[in-house]
């Protein structure tokens, strides 16, 4: 039975997949496997390592007969069709637990980067713009003490709150069930969307579904306070971006900053980027090399557990 591997990871893993199975690993770090070769190779592999580009959807599963699991190199995984994969007793993994410490970093970062405009501040001087110091020169937001509004209250929305507690921010979140270990450990309280959208920082950390599907569009930018910044490191799909675009520019928020996008990579001529009051990140959520070798062990360890017919570590649960 065949592994396929769609993207170019270290040689390390590609022995360690070596000693269960054939490996078959797509050369390229860069540009995902072309979709009809991607459906071609999974043919006769009984395991495939997929990355967030890769589509596994009826059509695909519908082709690969002797698919026994796939394994996504992400926690998210709202590009494969769970259900379905299920029905068709192929077993869906992600890489969770690894990768929340380090993507709740970046969703900090990000909230505070945007807040204290230090993308603008960098270009600035690197522009040789910089002519002195001014009282309200790149004048931003302060974070602490400020309320933070976090959608998703999963184990990186959990992670990203006590960051926010270290800085003394009041910290509601809207989830469908309440949490109350967040509840007792940070002081978090459980909030409906629209007293959320009351936040000065409203932080999207959640997984994309039918339901998170455009939540946040020009009714929710529309609620939002004048000065508020929404961050969003979850997944594009879950905004409508021509609405926040929109927002930022008529002054219904502040700012914004974004580590995932509707369509990624961003188009050369997407709007975003000439808003300066938009900062931009490509994907970077958790991308540290420990925490991306953490994933790919993640990943390796699934595969050959599956080899040997044993229950994977992780399994997706819908
Ligand atoms: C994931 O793994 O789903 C996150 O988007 C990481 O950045």
């Amino acid at each position: 039975m065949k592994i396929l591997v769609t993207r170019q990871i270290p040689e390390r893993f590609i022995d360690e997949l070596k000693e269960a199975a054939e490996v078959v690993m797509h050369d390229d770090t860069l540009q995902p496997m072309p979709r009809d070769k991607f459906i071609e190779e999974s043919r006769d592999a009984g395991v495939v390592i997929t990355m967030m580009s890769d589509k596994v959807d009826r059509e695909y599963l519908d082709a690969c007969e002797n698919l026994k699991a796939v394994i996504n190199l992400a926690v998210g995984f709202d590009n494969i069709d769970v259900r379905y994969a299920n029905e068709n007793n192929i077993t869906v993994c992600n890489t969770p637990d690894v990768l929340t410490e380090t993507t709740a970093e970046l969703a900090f970062t990000l909230m505070l980067v945007t807040a204290r405009r230090i993308v603008e501040a960098a270009e600035l001087v690197q522009k040789g713009e910089w002519q002195g110091w001014e009282p309200y020169m790149m004048a931003g937001k302060d974070v602490a003490g400020k309320s933070v509004g976090i959608f998703g209250m999963g184990s990186i929305g959990t992670a990203f709150a006590r960051r926010c507690k270290a800085f003394g921010m009041d910290i509601m979140y809207n989830t469908r069930s309440r949490h109350e270990d967040a509840e007792r450990e940070l002081g978090a309280r459980h909030v409906d969307f629209s007293e959320l959208l009351q936040s000065d920082y409203v932080v999207c950390t959640a997984p994309l579904t039918e339901e998170t599907k455009e939540i946040f569009n020009k009714d929710a930018f529309n609620r939002m306070k004048g000065d508020a910044i929404f961050i969003n490191i979850g997944r594009g799909g879950h905004v409508v971006e021509e609405d926040l675009l929109a927002a930022v520019q008529a002054g219904e928020i502040a700012a914004a900053g974004l580590d995932v996008l509707r369509q990624e990579p961003i188009q050369d001529d997407h709007p975003f980027l000439d808003e300066k009051r938009i900062v931009v990140l490509p994907h970077i959520g958790s991308a540290t090399v420990e925490t991306r070798d953490a994933m790919i062990q993640l990943c390796v360890d699934n595969a050959k557990q599956i080899m040997k017919g044993e229950e994977p570590k992780t399994p997706v649960k819908v």
